[in-house]
């Protein structure tokens, strides 16, 4: 049988095109093969240079000229820029020993731990779980209980009624107070003012801002603004924030905005950045882009006529 087929010219013919047909396939296939490896590694070629393109371009940001202090970076030293001051000052009456000489900005990561701040965004989460705005950017102000609630605002204390003591506690309130003078204190050391002649001010406030479009004017955040001129009574003005840029949310980076730049910090829970009130420190806060943004404003003004009380529970 072996002997016949191999005989077998028929046979034989037809092996040799079913060969040439393998071999031809097999070039086929082969060259296929490279044709596809090719394109493979034009394709990753061109998705690298896409992606670098992409990151490039969003994170081009041509109005920011300097970061102060990354998210990243953890200051072990306060990092303080001297500006001089303005004279918005000059329109009120003046303090010794507390209204601004030296001016400027300092952004410290010390003076409160980032436990400390985790457990005040717990006390904020809470308190604002009981409203907030329709726009995404809402207030819980605890000295006054002002709370966010749709369009407007309630008052926390009568609104929650007795129920406010499952919503904060006394220690809550001991842990504010207390951050709030360590805060004091260090603006009074910083600046070579008698912390004992600050008093804090209002609005002193909780803020939570996500990327919800505004819906009044209560939420924009954003514009460029002066704090003495917005609220007379302010002096100094403190931050203190409560969640991560880059990781709880994007966007929502405060920026000094200078004749010569931009120049941002990146918030980071525990981070408290503080500033002389006056136009030396024309500010703003990028809009919130994705996630959640927490921060507590603490103000502060030489004017005893303008002080306010540590809030207490009711
Ligand atoms: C933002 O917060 C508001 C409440 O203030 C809420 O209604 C809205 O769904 C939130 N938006 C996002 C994108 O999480
Ligand atoms: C700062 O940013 C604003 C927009 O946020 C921009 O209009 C302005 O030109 C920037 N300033 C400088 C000096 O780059």
């Amino acid at each position: 049988m072996v002997t016949q087929r191999r005989g077998n010219p028929k046979v034989n013919g037809a092996s040799a095109i079913e060969k040439k047909i393998k071999r031809g396939n097999a070039q086929r296939q082969a060259s296929g093969w490279k044709w596809t490896a090719g394109s493979l590694l034009w394709c990753a070629a061109l998705a690298v240079c896409v992606v670098a393109l992409g990151w490039w371009y969003f994170t081009l940001d041509e109005d920011v000229t300097e970061t102060l202090v990354s998210r990243r970076e953890l200051l072990q030293q306060p990092k303080v820029f001297l500006v001089q001051c303005s004279e918005d000052y000059e329109n009120y009456k003046r303090f010794p020993g507390c209204t601004p000489q030296s001016c400027g900005r300092a952004i410290t990561d010390t003076v409160v731990t980032k436990e400390e701040a985790l457990t005040l965004r717990q006390l904020a989460e809470r308190g604002l779980s009981l409203g907030g705005s329709d726009g995404g950017a809402s207030i819980l102000d605890l000295h006054s209980g002002a709370l966010s609630m749709g369009k407007q605002f309630v008052n926390i204390y009568k609104y929650s009624g007795d129920k406010i003591k499952d919503v904060f506690s006394k220690e809550d309130f001991e842990l504010y107070r207390d951050v709030r003078s360590r805060i004091q204190r260090r603006i009074a050391e910083t600046f070579g003012v008698d912390s004992s002649h600050m008093y804090l001010t209002k609005p002193t406030f909780f803020s939570r801002i996500n990327s919800t479009e505004a819906k009044t004017a209560h939420d924009e955040y954003w514009h460029p603004h002066i704090d003495k001129v917005t609220y007379g009574s302010f002096d100094y003005t403190s931050l203190l924030y409560l969640s991560d840029y880059g990781s709880d949310f994007g966007g929502g980076r405060f920026i000094f905005m200078d004749a010569s730049g931009n120049r941002t910090v990146e918030p980071r829970a525990g981070r408290v950045s503080f500033f002389s009130s006056g136009s030396e420190n024309l500010h703003r806060v990028e809009k919130v882009t994705w996630g959640t943004r927490y921060a507590i404003t603490v103000s502060f003004t030489c004017d005893p006529d303008h002080a306010i009380d540590n809030p207490t529970l009711p």
